[in-house]
């Protein structure tokens, strides 16, 4: 790519950096597209320079574009076609937060290859996604996108989505490069309302906030995309800390940096560029590569070159980047890589896409709550009351390729399913519930409340600053059980919600957006044709008040469980307590399992040798059920405090019922390290506590010691 890049002009060169939208390569430029030609302040010229394009709808779209693109290319460079897959295509899985609850990499990386196989067959090539960006506070809106509180997870699920997008290489038909983000730290807005300051340390970053990039980096992820937030006041669009010394220096990272939408635009209203010429100058001096949406380098950046303030230099590596990611894909031997009709038509809502979709589904949800209720069985009768049991707004945020037709309502599920549905009203105001309503309501034994939030709701800037059931859902609820019927809430949502006021239901089952097969998978799990073995990877807090509230917390020095009398000098709240609703790794079964006490190997561990965690788990039920065993430690002393518990390993494991699995965790260095402010990946001897259960709160616990190297 050298020769190539050799032969290109400044503005050619330049022209590589800008990502636009789609319409602006085949609508008529003049009538159709005037307003945002200005906006950008593009001509022609410039847009037939472009290098890449945001989002794509379809295999003729995409050549029509390439096709038009190429008519005025005179290098015969072809257009890169990007896209927000983020959980399906078409076929639209749950919600990234719900993949999470899954604890099934497996299942992720599966729920990311069929999105590739279909978005390909529209030529994308590239794809957004994993979102890796680490959250505890459930009032910012995308924490719907992301996998949850815990880096260690989260580094799980952003490299299997990563390997799902990229499979056997990006060159092959079917697979997406991928594109981790949003770098860094955009999950910790402050109050989580969207776009607002971050301001976290250097040793959260790299202990907690870093993970989730860096393992899908450490995948192969092909690009990554910065942030809308600063990170230490500086702009992760501009910001050198995070794209040359991380990035480039520490992590190697050889791919392609990109903008999130204006955001280099968007230095100017932060605060940091005075306009878009010195924004264009503090991008590429910082390596951003490819300009999301906002033109600075279009317009500003051949000037900046001529007059020396930038070095040739720079802007000939991040052209390079692209060129070698396009060829790479193998766009200069096919531009239409990937785009077909006849693939489009027979892979995209495949049966067996739905079918994997519908699995996906059933292992995403959490049951929260279930006393002696659930499963049901076809001869309850049943009533379906609120808005989602006629509701198709089961995809939840960034799935517009998804449409709600293609998703089925839970009534017509429960009918098809020949359930004994006695009544249904999908009112959600229980003011409205007339005397006739109540009598055919009590005529059920069990009702179902099926409640939550609208899609949009959650999702990119969507923050809440009330975490109830909007709109007194919680009313139908209180109705159900003045009437003395058990009832089982269903919540349709895209992000923790407060459920104290939802508390006097019978059962609770957390359905998030589950996707095309939301309602099949719903039913199935309600009637115990599946066994829920989703798990919380997100606290969900008692009240608003509490967040940020995350299981890996630090201890303070005056912890609460250190005081003999709560009411002293301790670190409480007088009004509630310390403790979420519902914990990081929580989630029921219909099975029942047992922890018997921990076996180690030793009560001793060498830095170079691997202690053996045994930990044996019974299922004391007659129902066959996944459990998600999970293993946490502790590091009671370090020269930079721990957090009172740490994921470090987890195992989902399938155990008949009445029989008893027994698993052996290897702990290792790796696994007690830690990163000091500046980066460095220490270990220290000394005490630490490896607990394993069945969530963080439910643990069973023993201790060893790490000894000083001989
Ligand atoms: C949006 C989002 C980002 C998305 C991009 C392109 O603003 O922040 O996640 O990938 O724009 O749609």
């Amino acid at each position: 790519m050298i020769n190539l890049l050799q032969k290109l002009t400044t503005k050619e060169k330049i022209g590589q950096l800008l990502q636009i939208a789609p319409f602006f390569f085949i609508k008529d430029l003049e009538k159709e597209v005037y307003g945002p030609l200005l906006d950008l302040q593009l001509n022609e010229e410039k847009i037939f320079l472009a290098g890449s394009v945001l989002g794509i709808g379809s295999a003729t779209e995409m050549m029509e574009v390439q096709k038009q693109y190429l008519k005025k290319s005179k290098h015969q460079i072809p257009l890169l076609f990007m896209a927000d897959i983020i959980h399906g295509y078409k076929t639209i899985f749950p919600v990234p937060l719900a993949l999470a609850s899954s604890w099934n990499p497996e299942l992720v990386k599966k729920a990311a290859r069929i999105s590739a196989v279909e978005a390909s067959t529209a030529g994308i090539h590239v794809t957004f996604a994993p979102m890796a960006d680490l959250s505890r506070d459930p009032r910012w809106g995308r924490v719907v996108e992301g996998f949850g509180e815990d880096p260690y997870l989260t580094g799980v699920m952003a490299q299997s989505m990563v390997e799902g997008f990229q499979n056997d290489g990006i060159e092959k038909d079917g697979n997406l490069a991928a594109c981790v983000k949003h770098f860094a730290g955009y999950g910790a807005s402050e109050a989580g309302r969207d776009y607002n300051t971050v301001d976290v340390s250097r040793y959260a970053l790299h202990n907690y906030y870093f993970e989730g990039y860096k393992k899908a980096i450490d995948a192969g992820a092909k690009l990554i995309m910065t942030a809308f937030n600063v990170i230490e006041g500086v702009p992760s669009t501009t910001n050198r800390f995070l794209l040359r010394d991380i990035l480039r220096d520490q992590w190697k990272f050889k791919g392609v940096t990109i903008s999130d939408y204006d955001s280099l635009k968007q230095t100017i209203a932060h605060g940091q560029a005075k306009d878009m010429e010195e924004a264009a100058l503090n991008g590429i001096d910082a390596g951003l590569d490819i300009e999301m949406a906002s033109s600075c380098y279009t317009n500003h950046l051949e000037k900046l070159i001529v007059s020396g303030q930038v070095d040739m230099k720079l802007l000939d590596e991040a052209v390079l980047r692209i060129l070698e990611l396009k060829k790479e894909i193998g766009l200069f031997e096919n531009p239409y890589k990937g785009a077909s009709l006849e693939q489009e038509e027979k892979l995209v809502l495949s049966k067996k896409h739905l079918a994997e979709s519908l699995k996906v589904a059933h292992e995403s949800a959490v049951l929260l709550k279930n006393e002696d209720v659930l499963p049901l069985d076809k001869q309850t009768k049943v009533a379906l009351i609120g808005p989602f049991a006629s509701s198709r707004k089961t995809q939840g945020s960034w799935s517009w390729h998804g449409r709600h037709e293609n998703n089925q309502t839970l009534i017509e599920v429960f009918n098809l399913e020949k359930a004994d549905v006695v009544y249904i009203n999908d009112e959600v105001d229980a003011l409205k519930y007339t005397k006739k309503d109540l009598e055919q309501l009590k005529t059920a034994d069990v009702i179902l409340v099926l409640v939550g939030e609208d899609e949009k709701w959650s999702g990119e800037a969507h923050s809440l600053s009330d975490l109830h059931l909007r709109d007194g859902q919680h009313l139908l609820v209180e109705l159900a059980k003045s009437l003395n019927k058990k009832v089982v809430t269903v919540l349709f949502n895209g992000r923790p919600l407060v459920l104290t006021n939802i508390s006097q239901s019978d059962a609770i089952l957390e359905a998030w957006f589950l996707g095309t097969r939301s309602a099949q998978a719903v039913y199935d799990l309600l009637y115990g044709r599946v066994n829920p073995s989703g798990k919380l990877t997100m606290s969900f807090p008692v009240n608003v008040g509490q967040i940020p509230i995350y299981y890996n917390h630090l201890n303070t020095g005056r912890p609460l469980e250190f005081a003999e009398n709560p009411n002293t000098y301790v670190s409480r709240y007088l009004d509630v307590g310390n403790d979420p609703l519902y914990p990081f790794g929580y989630g029921l079964s219909y099975s029942k399992f047992s922890y018997d006490p921990l076996e180690l190997n030793s009560t001793t561990l060498q830095k170079e040798d691997a202690l053996e965690v045994k930990v044996t788990i019974q299922n004391k039920s007659d129902v066959d059920g996944y459990e998600v065993v999970q293993l946490y430690i502790r590091d009671h002393h370090a020269k930079v405090v721990r957090p009172v518990q740490e994921l470090k390993q987890f195992q989902k494991i399938w155990i008949p019922k009445r029989q008893k699995r027994s698993l052996t965790f290897k702990l290792t260095q790796t696994d007690l390290s830690y990163h000091l402010p500046n980066g460095d990946l220490v270990v220290e001897p000394g005490l630490f506590t490896v607990m394993v259960g069945s969530s963080a709160h439910h643990v069973e616990k023993i201790q060893f010691e790490l000894k000083e190297d001989n």
